[in-house]
């Protein structure tokens, strides 16, 4: 067992009624707010109205930036930071999924130098400052309300990567159930695979795990299987969002990843998805990932399979080992394409065979996908090709 650092720095304020802590928690930081957030949906469900009076009753002055967009671009980076500088902002919040949360943490690390934005993906320019950022959460997904990455596109140069920094935890984030009844079964459906995908990516782990993380690692795949179909059909089911929402958190978080010794595998395969096609993260992921599976089953990675098919799809212990893989493969496909009723082939998305050389060489742009099982682009091309 390799040794790890634990370090998760956000406050969690989770639940119906804690709204009245926004204006405490930004306050800490200064007077003057940049809210952020995406294409509308926050006024349709009133919580813009519920957090600008918040900001009002705590005497801050607000700026804001709308329309980050779903895969958010480094042009919104880029207006955020000026915006940021212009204004002399000390907080930023923003109020969205993982697409406005992502923008603002490139917004808050941006604002803090003269070189632009992009560098910090393509020049390997480091994070030394930030500004700080609190986040209401609409949307579970990608746990980005308590880590410290994100992902920007530029549509220039048809680049879709991922950056992070210990300076780019939220401050604290409001986690609030209801706030995700407004998410259509399309969106609940996709972020429900995104959470189950990151924790595929640290479970099939090359060198093994603990036995208790491990078993937190089942009792949150268990967790997005038993509720995410409930969400779909009862939008309302507080239980249900709510189990769902605190899933996406830790799906992510530094508690599993601490056992995590190889790179992640669908991630990279599906950004450059994203990068090209502009399609949901999730919806990506679910196509690539039964296919992945298959193409790293054998001998030597049998075990894993063993494992997530008898102790969270319920498959027989006492049928031979690749005999179990095999269903906890169909079983996969079956929860992501009939339970959650996602599409299960690139044809069905107008993803085309004729970018797949490209997309495999940027999937592996540094060399290879150092993962479960090593995959050159050769290998990205031939699970693309399953995907068809
Ligand atoms: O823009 P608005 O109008 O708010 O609408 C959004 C958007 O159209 C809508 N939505 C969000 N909350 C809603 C709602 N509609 C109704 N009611 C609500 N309460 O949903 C749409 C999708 O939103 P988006 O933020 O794009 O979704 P998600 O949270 O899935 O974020 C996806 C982005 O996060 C990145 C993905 O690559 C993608 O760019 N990821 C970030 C990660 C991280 N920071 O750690 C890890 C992930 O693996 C992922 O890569
Ligand atoms: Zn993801």
């Amino acid at each position: 067992m390799k040794d790890f650092i634990y370090n998760i720095p956000t406050k969690v304020y989770f639940g119906k009624d804690q709204m009245g802590n926004l204006g405490t928690e930004l306050s800490k930081y200064g007077k003057r707010v940049l809210l952020t957030y995406g294409g509308g949906s926050i006024k349709k469900t009133g919580l813009y109205d519920q957090a600008m009076a918040e900001m009002k009753k705590a005497g801050l002055e607000v700026f804001e930036l709308s329309g980050i967009e779903p895969n958010p671009r480094i042009g919104s980076v880029r207006k955020g930071a000026e915006m940021c500088k212009e204004h002399n902002i000390d907080v930023l919040l923003a109020i969205g999924g993982g697409s406005t949360i992502d923008a603002t943490k490139w917004i808050a690390a941006s604002a803090c130098v003269e070189h632009d934005a992009w560098d910090f993906f393509t020049k390997g320019a480091v994070v030394e400052k930030a500004l700080p950022i609190v986040t209401i959460l609409t949307l579970a997904a990608t746990g980005s309300e308590m880590n410290f990455g994100g992902v920007i596109s530029n549509p220039e140069t048809q680049d879709k990567l991922a950056a992070s920094s210990q300076l780019l935890f939220p401050k604290a984030s409001f986690l609030n159930p209801e706030v995700t009844y407004t998410v259509s079964k399309y969106q609940t459906a996709c972020g429900s695979a995104d959470i189950l995908s990151h924790i595929f990516e640290i479970y099939f782990n090359a060198e093994g795990s603990m036995f208790m993380l491990d078993s937190i690692m089942e009792g949150l795949m268990k967790t997005v299987i038993k509720y995410a179909p409930i969400a779909i059909a009862e939008p309302e089911n507080y239980e249900a969002r709510a189990n769902l929402m605190w899933a996406s958190s830790w799906g992510i978080s530094g508690l599993i990843r601490a056992v995590q010794t190889c790179a992640w595998s669908c991630h990279p395969m599906e950004h450059e998805l994203s990068a090209v096609y502009d399609i949901t993260h999730g919806l990506g992921l679910a196509i690539l990932t039964p296919r992945w599976m298959q193409y790293c089953l054998d001998e030597s990675t049998v075990d894993r399979y063993v494992k997530l098919g008898v102790n969270v799809f319920g498959i027989d212990a006492s049928l031979p080992p690749m005999e179990i893989a095999e269903k906890a493969i169909e079983a996969t496909a079956d929860f992501l394409f009939n339970k959650l009723g996602l599409d299960d082939t690139f044809t069905k998305v107008g993803i085309k065979e004729e970018d797949f050389d490209i997309m495999a060489q940027k999937a592996c742009r540094k060399g290879c996908i150092a993962g479960f099982k090593t995959l050159y682009a050769e290998d990205v091309k031939k699970i693309y090709e399953m995907c068809l």
